[in-house]
């Protein structure tokens, strides 16, 4: 662990709210989580306190955040190389948070894009204050590991950028305490669209079940989405993601889960014909998604060997966090408790 104190810090988070991980979430992130590792003095996290922000079952929430866990390791997030930790363990993102909120404008958290998206589809009395603050406590998650660098799909950039102004904000108002982070978007797949309509990303609460590729889904099940997948009504087998959104996707899911270029599926796939291409990557897909699905079976099957990892996780978080939080509360000249 000694040669983690010269490597740059990532801090990336994924909220346990939808049971399986979809496709989009593999690819825009939690595959550069893994990569990272190995580069990166790394802290990754569920971040079980965004996911209240829309109302959750206690139980299924719960089991949820398990099967969040137990994803993340199946994906090849190793507890050696890295910090798996749950937000709620660490009670600093939710203290931190607050102490942002006091320093975010109300304008400012206004013009959160996903923020208005979904609250224009919730309805104004539906909506929580906890949705409204959600890009504050990601900039909490973020500032308080002093991370470099957050790897996330493109979806987030903005949450990014609400983070590094918040940080520069706090430094010039009470001094250098925070590291500015930097968003790490790999262009390729920072935006995974859907399957039966590929101009918008794939995402649980946008999509249809059949735009959807659930890493946990029965295999077979999978190959079927693949192979119905909106392309168009051309045949030609090229990657233009403005004019032949569907195939540009299908190539791009095809090269990041084999490791081949897309210039050399263009080839490959030269005047076949876009059925020998969904075939091609419908068994890509199950064999991926296959083996996936054992490991995660394998960590729920064992819940002590799960939470022993979560409880390392959370003390080496906390003892990062509690130290960047100490500082925060003495910059802003809180009288400090005496014990
Ligand atoms: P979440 O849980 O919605 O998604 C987890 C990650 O998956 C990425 N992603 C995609 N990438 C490409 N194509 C898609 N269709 C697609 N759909 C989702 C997301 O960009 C994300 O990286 N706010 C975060 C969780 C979070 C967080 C943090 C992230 C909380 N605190 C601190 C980074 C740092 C979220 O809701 O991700």
């Amino acid at each position: 662990m000694d040669m983690a104190i010269e490597r740059p810090r990532v801090l990336s988070g994924i909220q346990p709210t939808s049971g399986s991980f979809h496709l989009g979430n593999y690819l825009g992130a939690v595959r550069q989580w893994v990569a990272q590792q190995e580069t990166h003095d790394a802290f990754y996290m569920v971040a079980d306190l965004h996911a209240v922000t829309v109302p959750q079952d206690p139980a299924e929430f719960r089991s949820n955040t398990r099967l969040a866990v137990a994803q993340l390791l199946a994906a090849g997030l190793d507890p050696e190389r890295c910090t798996l930790f749950v937000q709620s363990h660490v009670p600093e993102h939710a203290q931190l948070g607050w102490l942002l909120n006091c320093l975010t404008g109300f304008g400012e958290a206004s013009r959160m894009t996903q923020f208005k998206d979904k609250s224009a589809k919730q309805g104004v009395e539906r909506t929580t204050v906890g949705l409204f603050t959600y890009p504050v406590l990601m900039a909490a998650d973020i500032l308080l590991y002093q991370s470099d660098q957050v790897p996330v799909g493109g979806d987030q950039r903005q949450h990014l950028e609400l983070t590094r102004d918040l940080a520069e904000r706090f430094n010039s108002r009470y001094g250098e305490i925070f590291t500015v982070p930097e968003a790490f978007i790999l262009k390729e797949t920072a935006r995974i669209v859907d399957l039966q309509d590929p101009v918008v990303k794939m995402s649980k609460s946008a999509s249809t079940p059949k735009g959807i590729i659930d890493l946990l889904d029965e295999p077979k099940a999978s190959a079927k989405k693949i192979k119905s997948a909106v392309t168009d009504t051309d045949t030609v087998i090229r990657f233009d993601e403005e004019h032949k959104p569907g195939v540009s996707n299908l190539l791009t899911i095809y090269a990041s889960l084999t490791g081949t270029g897309i210039p050399e599926l263009e080839q490959r796939y030269e005047g076949k014909g876009y059925g020998a291409l969904k075939t091609d990557l419908a068994e890509v897909v199950v064999e991926w998604v296959t083996p996936f699905r054992e490991r995660t079976r394998g960590y729920l099957d064992d819940p002590e060997t799960l939470d022993s990892i979560l409880a390392k996780g959370a003390e080496k978080a906390r003892a990062v966090a509690a130290e960047t939080l100490a500082q925060a509360y003495d910059r802003m000249g809180f009288l400090a408790a005496k014990h």
